[in-house]
């Protein structure tokens, strides 16, 4: 695609937790490499983000913490932004959805949609809370389980039972935010069509089919094959962005509609801070813009369909170009908890290493295309095997040998062998390379090809062993430490949007003024010059102990004292005997169709092969899993349970998964494969 400017953004993390390796790994270091090359290309590129401040998790956290939300916010805000710098996160502007720019954008969109018609508006009976006079959002609200009787089961789905139900429904309900007795009321709600995008939506996924990453293709068509629908747009909640024109009704905007807003406000906000404050038009209404959305696959139905949809209604705004979203980082095998104490706290960590080593491990274990792992191991090997002993190690062996023997200046070559001349050529083909594979956003093979320049370089000056020509043949010996030189220069322009930290060193040891340019086709034009004067030498990496690594494996088998979610699981059901186990038919069955149930937030429609005959069952899990992730996955299932219908479908079996309040529903998989029908005793 020909284009004049990039924009580019992150997903807008929500302030109420400290951002962890997950999310860099997801949707803030690739997208920061991508800029940090582009901006070496001269691109004119800007890359943009925030703080989400608003929605239901911020007001929880709030709540569980006993203080204001905008206290929530503004410790998050100011942590995740300092985090962010520390790990070398360059963003053009990092904004916060609580800002007078962001609400007046919201609300202009709003009030734009509902002047055009676009909008439409319903009305539900909801729970209404009348000490603290709002509306009660699902989790604000306990009770009676209409189903199973347990007694703190939340307004829409019982932890014990896990059926699903309306939160008028729950017997003698109780608001947790006041103690109070709700009632019933009607509230009216504004809802986006965007069922009626459908057709277009289609055409524009359609449209880059062949350049969108395979696991946001799958994902998009999955929720288009099964349907658009309307989607509120307002929650009756006292924090947020306020519907336009109903202030005093305690409305606000629902967060996702104005969150992606944010993008656009922080650019705003960017615009006026550089004292030109139209230029944020440029690039989010100009037709020779290219808009890439770095998200985490959570994200995506938002910026694929719900967001563009947003666009367009708006109309001339530029659709995001493409939305490279990762899968997700797990912690040594499993998913990261804070709660249960099996996560990193960045900030901690930066306290203790470097950033440039994590980045360069993230790279490495990019979750691209499917979820991925950090390992302390890992962590300890990339640093101390390939960026101390490859990277490190030669730069270190060049420099030394060039203050050693010519006093720290570049000499004069002789005439270069062909050796010398196709290792100097050799940056050219890595040049190539390594852009490439950023321009597709394959992170992981961009740093492998980035390394292998270092591998190179290390090989040559082996090879070409210096240290025997300096007495045998000096001008050989000089040609050899002239093509060293200008090999780190090379390695400080690509290592750049990987370790630019590193590259900043290295940039102060080559003693680099601006007649020596950073761009990056520079190393395949320009030389440093004879007579040039390095600068001090810098120490690049240190390697770190076993008995480092170690104490922070053992960090994370100690989790911290928490109970939040023992606190709310019910009490152990009573005995029964093995009989009453046997009487249970379990089974292994291989998912081979799974589709979202149209109109319901929870449910999955799965068929699933259970050897002997195929099963059609409904499952509460869609906020854990994306339908389309399902597919070829091998579960549990309860085969002999007797049929019931959910939502007018009928369910044939039960699906085995363990949840919590805070952690699932995660679904039971057989440690390995096994074949479908296989008895689960
Ligand atoms: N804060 C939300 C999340 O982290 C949404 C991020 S993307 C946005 O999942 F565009 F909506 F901000
Ligand atoms: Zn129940």
């Amino acid at each position: 695609m020909d284009y004049k400017r990039l924009l580019v953004t992150s997903a807008l993390p929500y302030a109420n937790g400290a951002i962890h390796f997950g999310h860099l790994a997801g949707a803030y270091l690739p997208a920061d490499m991508y800029v940090r090359y582009q901006r070496l290309r001269g691109t004119d590129v800007i890359y943009i983000c925030g703080s989400d401040e608003h929605g239901v998790s911020i007001l929880i956290s709030s709540q569980k913490e006993g203080v204001a939300p905008q206290e929530i916010i503004d410790r998050y805000h100011g942590q995740n932004k300092r985090a962010f710098d520390r790990v070398g996160i360059s963003f053009d502007n990092y904004s916060r959805t609580s800002l007078p720019v962001h609400h007046e954008t919201a609300r202009e969109w709003f009030e734009d949609f509902k002047n055009k018609g676009i909008l439409t508006q319903s009305t539900e009976k909801q729970l209404f809370d009348p000490e603290a006079g709002m509306f009660l959002p699902d989790r604000f609200v306990i009770g009676t389980c209409p189903h199973c009787g347990y007694d703190r089961a939340y307004g829409d789905q019982c932890e014990n039972c896990s059926k699903y139900y309306d939160q008028t429904e729950l017997l003698n309900p109780k608001s947790l935010l006041s103690e109070a007795k709700p009632v019933v009321k009607d509230a009216q709600h504004w809802h986006f069509p965007l069922g009626e995008f459908q057709k277009k939506l289609e055409e524009y996924v359609e449209s880059h089919a062949g350049d969108w990453k395979d696991n946001v293709l799958q994902q998009v068509r999955s929720w288009l094959k099964t349907g658009l629908t309307d989607r509120p747009i307002s929650r009756d909640l006292n924090w947020g962005v306020k519907v336009p024109g109903e202030e005093d009704l305690g409305k606000v905007l629902y967060v996702w509609f104005e969150a992606v807003l944010g993008y656009i406000s922080s650019t705003k906000e960017w615009a006026a801070e550089k004292g030109e404050p139209e230029l944020w038009k440029d690039y989010w209404c100009g037709e020779d813009t290219r808009y890439l959305a770095f998200i985490g696959k959570d994200n995506i139905v938002f910026h694929c369909l719900m967001f563009p949809a947003m666009l367009m209604g708006k109309g001339g705004y530029v659709l995001p170009d493409n939305v490279p979203a990762n899968e997700f980082l797990n912690l040594e095998g499993k998913k990261f908890s804070k709660s249960q104490g099996w996560s990193i706290e960045l900030d901690e960590f930066l306290d203790s290493y470097p950033a440039d080593p994590l980045r360069y491990t993230l790279a490495m274990n990019m979750p691209e295309t499917r979820d991925s792992d950090f390992y302390w191991k890992d962590f300890q090997a990339r640093n101390n095997n390939e960026l101390a002993d490859i990277l490190g190690n030669f730069v270190n062996r060049a420099a030394h040998f060039l203050e050693k023997h010519f006093d720290g200046i570049v000499p004069e070559p002789g005439e270069l062998s062909d050796d010398d001349r196709a290792f100097l050529n050799g940056f050219n083909t890595t040049a190539a390379e390594v852009a490439d594979f950023y321009e597709r956003f394959r992170f992981r093979d961009a740093v492998v090809a980035t390394m292998n320049l270092a591998r190179a370089a290390n090989k040559y000056f082996n090879d070409r062993e210096p240290w025997k020509t300096v007495k045998a043949d000096p001008q050989v010996c000089a040609s050899t430490l002239f093509c060293s030189i200008q090999a780190i220069y090379a390695l400080s322009i690509f290592i750049e949007p990987v370790l630019p930290f590193t590259a900043d060193k290295l940039r102060k040891q080559l003693n680099l003024g601006n007649e020596h340019p950073l761009t990056w086709d520079a190393p395949a034009v320009h030389r440093i010059p004879a007579g040039h004067k390095l600068g001090e030498k810098a120490l690049l990496f240190e390697k770190i102990e076993d008995k480092i690594i170690e104490a922070e494996m053992a960090k994370l088998q100690q989790p911290e004292e928490s109970s939040t979610a023992e606190a709310s699981y019910p009490p152990l059901k009573d005995e029964i005997t093995i009989d009453d186990v046997m009487k249970l038919d379990l089974r292994i069955g291989t998912v081979i169709e799974a589709e979202n149930v149209p109109k319901s937030k929870k449910l999955i429609k799965l068929i699933v092969d259970i050897g002997s005959e195929t099963r059609q069952i409904v499952s509460g899990i869609a906020s854990a899993y994306e339908a389309a992730d399902l597919v070829g996955k091998q579960i549990a299932i309860v085969a002999n349970l007797k049929a019931a219908k959910l939502f007018g479908i009928e369910s044939q079996g039960m699906l085995l998964a363990a949840s919590n309040e805070e952690e699932g529903p995660m679904i039971m998989i057989p440690q390995g494969a096994i074949s479908n029908g296989a008895i689960v005793k």
